[in-house]
């Protein structure tokens, strides 16, 4: 479907002329040739973020932008890129984004679902079976020469088959996690903003709880919601306080969802058994004395990082940016309000 009909969007004359647009980090070299096809790319070809400075300089004058989940695209953004037609976001999560803001100015936004579900719920399943049996703690254990015996209760873990599994958010890839815990025998409890299908709710084994219920009835409390304003701090000091003794928290979803500097209590203090997470309050800073604790697994935000994953959500937010680019409909737009 084309775009003509959209009134917010002014198509530049030269735009058939390799008009210009920005790629803020390092992709596969067959999805910068499909856009240096048609565009005259900038590629911020490094392992590590655009600096501010740059972003705001180099995005004057471009029509596009592939950007990362480490662009934070705000009004001073938006007022450096009057070009701007459409923003494509590699990433399912959009929070780095003001999509208000963006839909204001009549700039497509568009993300990337659905290709980093199954490995985003392996990386969820990943950090219960880790933090549970303590993986990376034995890990370490063995290289710094600590392993000296086998003794019968030595090292103990906690069983993961058989218990009972929160999941908070029951989108795509809660429903993924769902299905992995269904081959571990885990009965299934989940609280989200809508209540699955009966016949969905069936297949996948899984209780609709209120959050409380959830949160005092769960060995592990997995974390699969968006950040808004409505989950930010959606598990902090009372929350943990209504968890089990024993329980473990997974967050493979976004850092401000929980309370940080709650959770380094709750943990200091055993108002829950232990912790696996990905994402952080403050990305890429953690929480001073979370380092320290061996009963928090942290890991570096690699909930989609596998080459196949990142492979798939740079082609599709390629795919995304070439189509509004062409005065198409992106497949994944988000903001399909700047359309009318
Ligand atoms: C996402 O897609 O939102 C991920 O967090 C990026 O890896």
């Amino acid at each position: 479907m084309f775009l003509s009909a959209a009134p917010k969007i002014k198509w530049p004359s030269d735009m058939k002329t390799l008009a210009p647009i920005l790629v803020t980090g390092n992709l596969p070299a067959s999805v910068l040739d499909a856009l240096k096809r048609e565009f005259q790319v900038e590629c911020h070809a490094e392992d590590c973020p655009m600096s501010r400075s740059k972003l705001l300089h180099s995005i004057h004058d471009k029509v596009g932008l592939l950007s990362m989940i480490t662009d934070d695209i705000n009004e001073e953004f938006l007022d450096h890129a009057p070009e701007l037609i459409m923003v494509a976001n590699m990433a399912v999560g959009y929070n780095n984004i003001d999509l208000d803001a963006a839909t204001r100015r009549g700039i497509l936004v568009s993300n990337t679902p659905g290709v980093l579900t199954e490995a985003t719920a392996d990386l969820a399943f990943s950090l219960i079976l880790g933090a549970a049996r303590r993986i990376a703690e034995g890990d370490r254990m063995v290289r710094e020469g600590h392993f000296r015996f086998w003794a019968p209760f030595h090292f103990l873990g906690r069983e993961v088959s058989g218990k009972t599994l929160g999941i908070i958010g029951m989108g795509r890839i809660g429903k993924a996690v769902a299905r992995r815990a269904r081959g571990f025998q885990m009965p299934i409890l989940y609280f989200s903003r809508n209540p699955l299908e009966k016949t969905e709710e069936e297949a996948l084994d899984a209780r609709y709880v209120p959050l409380n219920t959830l949160l005092g009835e769960s060995d592990f409390v997995s974390l699969h919601v968006p950040l808004s304003s409505n989950t930010r701090h959606l598990i902090g000091e009372k929350e943990f306080a209504r968890m089990k003794l024993t329980a473990f928290l997974i967050n493979t979803s976004r850092g401000p969802i929980v309370d940080e500097k709650a959770l380094l209590s709750a943990l200091q203090n055993g108002a829950i058994a232990g912790a696996g997470i990905d994402v952080y309050e403050n990305e890429p800073a953690i929480t001073s004395g979370l380092e320290k604790l061996d009963q928090v697994l942290l890991l570096p935000h690699v909930g989609s990082a596998t080459l196949e994953t990142r492979t798939k959500m740079a082609a599709m937010a390629t795919d995304n940016l070439l189509a509004g680019l062409r005065g198409e409909v992106p497949p994944n737009l988000i903001n399909p309000e700047v359309l009318r």
